[in-house]
């Protein structure tokens, strides 16, 4: 049974019952996952995408617990070192539901990779084909297209990717050296808020695949990547981030029948979710450090919210987003415009306070437990460890219970 507490916040927010309560009970800090529900992204995932196969890019969430019931469900997964492939064995996936999905790596990293089993690496440069095929003969690769990462929150454009003309040359080299040219990758850029960004990644990917055809590379799968968004997200002004989920998938299916119908290419499609999988499905247990009003340079006086996490053990994203706050122990409390900070002593550990100031209870006390919400991606990743002296953030999961 959820506490009265876990009640009233139920109401507010869209989080299952299974993680407020969680939350709820929870005396201490931590960081809690629900497991459930991070199920039922993935089975929601699956319809939306038919016959589309889903592996988890595992720095999403590196956590035993949840890659073990992802890989109970079918998932497979996206591994970026060889550390991260023997997680994913350990946890139970099957190696031929892998791949790696870093294109930078040495040739040690190859070669541990391939030891471990790994037959598909990610690639986008002649250097790194040519040394996946002296460190992986054999080994089929897929090579990813540099996109723009307009109209998201993280755009990865620059560290990876190349234009289709490369990927040619480099696809054609692969066949040169005895590798199987297997496919094509793109990522739209973490949280991406827009169906645009995929219709114009279908775009280089058709491009590209006719190309390849002329060249007489025929390939068997596009890797779609990550990007699709979380669902509970503010920005930095503290207003609701509200992707058009409905438009993405409905883009996705119609840019997957496109590709099918280019010639030369029997392709099946693979989606690497990190943030959607899990970020909703994760919350914080914090507390109050202080909440202080001090007069700035410009005399203004100004609250400010201290928690006991913050940017360097859990919430690294912060400068990006406001994750929701509920104060358990204050409700319909009157409030207080606050900037909201981590508890080192770096001015770096803060919401970006230029933004939107967030409404804190104004009688809120240190050690009054707080919920972070929605925070559940790449938060166990993004840990220091000890930065000041603040621990990692524990985590733990919740399994059942109430729904
Ligand atoms: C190759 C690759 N695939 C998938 C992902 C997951 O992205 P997201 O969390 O936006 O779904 C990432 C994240 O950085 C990535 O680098």
């Amino acid at each position: 049974m959820p506490q009265p507490a876990a009640r009233q916040a139920r109401r507010l927010t869209q989080e299952s019952g299974r993680l407020i309560a969680a939350l709820a009970a929870a005396t201490e800090d931590q960081i809690v996952f629900d497991l459930p529900g991070i199920e039922e992204r993935y089975d929601t995932l699956r319809r939306e995408l038919p016959g589309v196969a889903v592996r988890f890019a595992m720095k999403a969430c590196p956590v035993d617990e949840v890659l073990a019931r992802l890989a109970a469900r079918g998932c497979g997964a996206d591994a970026a070192s060889p550390r991260e492939v023997e997680q994913a064995l350990d946890a139970g996936f099957p190696v031929t539901e892998m791949h790696y999905g870093n294109t930078v790596k040495s040739d040690e990293n190859i070669a541990a990779a391939h030891r471990l089993g790994i037959t598909d690496f990610a690639t986008d440069s002649l250097e790194d084909v040519t040394a996946i095929a002296e460190h992986a003969p054999g080994a089929r690769v897929f090579c990813r297209l540099a996109t723009t990462g307009e109209g998201a929150l993280w755009g990865l454009s620059n560290k990876y990717g190349c234009p289709p003309a490369d990927a040619v040359a480099i696809l054609e080299r692969a066949r040169d050296l005895g590798l199987t040219p297997a496919g094509l990758s793109v990522h739209v850029g973490s949280q991406q808020m827009t169906a645009d960004a995929w219709r114009s990644a279908f775009d280089g990917i058709a491009d590209t695949l006719e190309a390849l055809h002329r060249r007489g590379i025929h390939l068997d799968h596009v890797n779609l990547g990550g990007g699709l968004p979380a669902l509970g997200y503010r920005d930095k002004h503290g207003r609701a981030l509200d992707p058009p989920m409905d438009k993405i998938f409905t883009v996705i299916r119609e840019g997957m029948a496109r590709l099918r119908d280019i010639p030369g290419h029997r392709l099946g499609f693979v989606v690497e979710p990190g943030r959607y999988l899990i970020a909703d499905q994760g919350a914080i247990r914090a507390h109050v450090s202080r909440l202080s009003a001090r007069r700035g340079p410009d005399g203004e006086r100004q609250y400010w919210l201290y928690l006991s996490c913050g940017k360097f053990n859990g919430l690294y994203e912060m400068d990006e987003v406001q994750y929701r706050l509920v104060f358990p122990s204050h409700r319909d409390a009157e409030s207080v415009p606050a900037v909201v900070a981590g508890p080192t002593c770096d001015s770096d550990d803060a919401f970006s306070h230029e933004h939107g100031l967030v409404p804190v209870p104004k009688a809120l006390a240190s050690g009054d437990p707080v919920w972070v919400m929605s925070c559940g991606a790449y938060a166990t990743s993004y840990m220091t460890q000890g930065f000041n002296g603040f621990s990692p953030l524990p985590y733990t999961w919740t399994d059942g219970g109430d729904t």
